[in-house]
């Protein structure tokens, strides 16, 4: 567990993030919609970022390679959501860092995700580079892969 002011970061489970994951990313859409394949695998794991014990952004993280981008050790950020009144303030980009930490000592290479086309900007701000083109992901959307490379 960290501490930012009154911010704390914490390891939750698949489904503790559906109160985020649902009105952000898979709203007017069954709480089903939020399952993703490999939530419940022992490599996974999720974050939330909790202000006044109130659950306010989440990301989650499953072990995949992507031989496109490199061949090696690698993870995917998926689910990536901050609850709307907290957007813009800051919390995407703590997130982020704190995946990141635990990533690197896991030593891992690389982390990678397929970026929402509005969500671009914000990974870049992160230090994300883009790989490839735009792609349509059924009922979700235009996307693009970026990466970073941890270690
Ligand atoms: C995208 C999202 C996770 C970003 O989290 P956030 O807490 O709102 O973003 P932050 O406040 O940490 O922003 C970090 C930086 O990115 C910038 N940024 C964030 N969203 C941006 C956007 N849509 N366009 C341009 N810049 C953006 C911020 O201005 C900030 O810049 P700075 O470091 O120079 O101050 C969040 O807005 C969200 O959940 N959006 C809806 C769901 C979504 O798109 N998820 C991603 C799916 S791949």
């Amino acid at each position: 567990m960290m501490n930012h002011n009154q911010l704390v970061f914490k390891l939750i489970s698949a489904k503790e993030t559906y109160t985020v994951r649902h009105p952000v990313l898979r709203n007017g859409k069954p709480l089903s919609s939020c399952e993703f394949n490999g939530d419940n695998r022992d490599t996974t794991f999720h974050i939330g970022v909790y202000t006044n014990n109130t659950l306010v952004g989440v990301a989650s993280l499953l072990k995949a390679n992507n031989t496109t981008i490199l061949d090696v050790f690698a993870y995917q950020l998926r689910g990536m959501a901050i609850a709307n009144k907290y957007q813009g303030k800051g919390l995407g980009k703590k997130i982020i860092h704190y995946a990141e930490t635990i990533l690197k000592e896991k030593g891992v290479l690389l982390l990678w995700m397929n970026a929402r086309e509005s969500a671009i900007p914000f990974y870049q701000k992160c230090g994300y580079k883009k790989s490839g083109n735009i792609f349509d992901i059924q009922n979700v959307g235009p996307h693009m892969v970026m990466f970073k490379k941890l270690n």
